[in-house]
């Protein structure tokens, strides 16, 4: 009998450490491919952050960072499409919140839920509601980790060279092209850098939500706004008239490139996301109020257009052991809190530690206030409101109206884009 106890016992421990072994063999190690667009400046410096702490927590995974460079991912996307087809996907990409996840990658069936996740990690409780609905389907399941929330409606400028030049900052677009633009050239001042075709279409989105309103502008998005009405051929017709205030080799320059014309003072403004904050605050060193500042882009105070850099789990993923440790750390405040003060962007995750000012400057002060206070509306340039397909397509209909600046044909070939793509993004 003692000794039946005694083998008992001896297969308790047996057990108990055959599962403490399984346990130590599902301890992350190997190679982790982390995909995105991340390579350079502020941008790359968020990232090699954040991958030098899961580095040093999880010392057996060898990162490796599989960025490809392009702004807003033009290149990226693309390459990552190809991989994913090809049936090769990397162990973990970066990823819009919002249609570009939902509309191509979730409804094709290429991405593990990852509710489990989020419920063990406690996240569930500390990621804004209207931030979990970006990034889950119809049924509740969630696709993507968000490791940050970027605004795109932001002008920013110089306070010292718009003094020197006698202007201020434009309430309106009207004022804008009647008042501020002829100022500024004829003080031979390029009034608005603009740089490359997406950089575009990421101004037009900003003109769009100032001259229709809030309503109007997610009207595009949930069909209630008609793409052919007059109110979206008037958008166009501004937009024109707003190019005709910029830099005539726009193609030629990277968002970087037209950011710099502002700091310089070769040009008094710029419509760019938040991340040319993380440009000027750490390629450049420049103080935020000083060396840059900020408004919300012409007409649209009290409006935030948000969008969110996610990184999900690929079916088909080599690692996914590695990769569930990743999201566990990038969807952590600790994360969110390394990166986004590089990044300039605000922490997806509520339980970080925004209002601390040392952390986060002024800059991050002032969006955080308006995130939390703002209309929220989402970008079409960055993937919330609209599916590739579309995006892509306006891409070709921006650069037609660059050239031919043909306001009722823009605005018709893209209300059949919209036809063509059941826009559903509205927010
Ligand atoms: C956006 C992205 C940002 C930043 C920007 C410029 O699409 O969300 O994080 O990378 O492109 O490349």
């Amino acid at each position: 009998m003692k000794f039946n106890k005694f083998l008992a016992l001896l297969v308790i421990v047996a057990l108990a450490l055959g599962a403490s072994v399984v346990v130590a063999q599902d301890a992350p190690s190997g190679e982790l491919e982390i995909f995105s667009w991340w390579t350079g400046g502020g941008e790359a410096a968020g990232l090699d952050a954040l991958i030098a702490e899961f580095s040093e927590m999880y010392p057996d995974v060898t990162v490796v960072n599989a960025a490809v460079a392009g702004g807003s991912g033009v290149n990226a996307r693309a390459v990552l499409q190809t991989r994913m087809l090809g049936g090769d996907p990397p162990d973990t990409f970066q990823v819009h919140a919002g249609q570009e996840l939902n509309a191509v990658w979730v409804a094709e069936d290429k991405m593990v839920a990852l509710n489990d996740l989020f419920e063990e990690n406690g996240w569930m409780e500390q990621y804004p509601q209207g931030l979990l609905d970006l990034i889950s389907d119809a049924e509740g399941n969630i696709y993507s980790v968000p490791v940050n929330i970027h605004r795109s409606n932001v002008m920013w400028y110089v306070p010292a060279n718009l003094e020197a030049w006698g202007v201020t900052v434009p309430a309106d677009w009207d004022e804008f092209i009647n008042t501020t633009c002829p100022a500024l050239q004829a003080a031979d001042v390029v009034p608005l850098s603009v740089g490359e075709n997406w950089t575009q279409a990421h101004l037009w989105e900003s003109v769009a939500l100032g001259v229709l309103g809030v309503e109007g502008y997610n009207g595009l998005w949930n069909g209630a706004t008609a793409w052919d009405s007059d109110e979206v051929v008037a958008v166009f017709e501004k937009f024109g008239q707003i190019l005709d205030c910029s830099n005539a080799d726009r193609d030629a320059l990277s968002w970087q490139d037209a950011s710099q014309m502002v700091s310089e003072g070769a040009a008094a403004f710029n419509i760019m996301g938040d991340w040319a904050a993380g440009y000027f605050l750490v390629d450049l060193a420049l103080e935020p109020g000083t060396g840059f500042a900020w408004a919300a882009s012409p007409g649209t105070d009290g409006a935030f257009m948000m969008l969110s850099d996610t990184f999900g789990l690929p079916v088909g993923a080599p690692n996914e052991t590695a990769v569930r440790a990743w999201l566990s750390f990038l969807g952590s405040a600790e994360a969110q809190d390394i990166f986004n003060p590089l990044k300039g962007s605000l922490p997806a995750n509520t339980s970080a530690d925004i209002t601390n000012g040392e952390l986060y400057n002024a800059y991050f002060q002032d969006a955080y206030e308006d995130w939390t206070t703002n209309a929220i509306v989402g970008s079409q340039a960055h993937g919330a409101v609209a599916p590739p397909n579309f995006s892509n397509g306006f891409s070709t209909v921006i650069a037609q109206f660059a050239s031919d600046r043909d306001a009722a044909t823009a605005a018709a070939a893209t209300a059949e884009l919209a036809a063509e793509n059941m826009m559903t993004g509205g927010m």
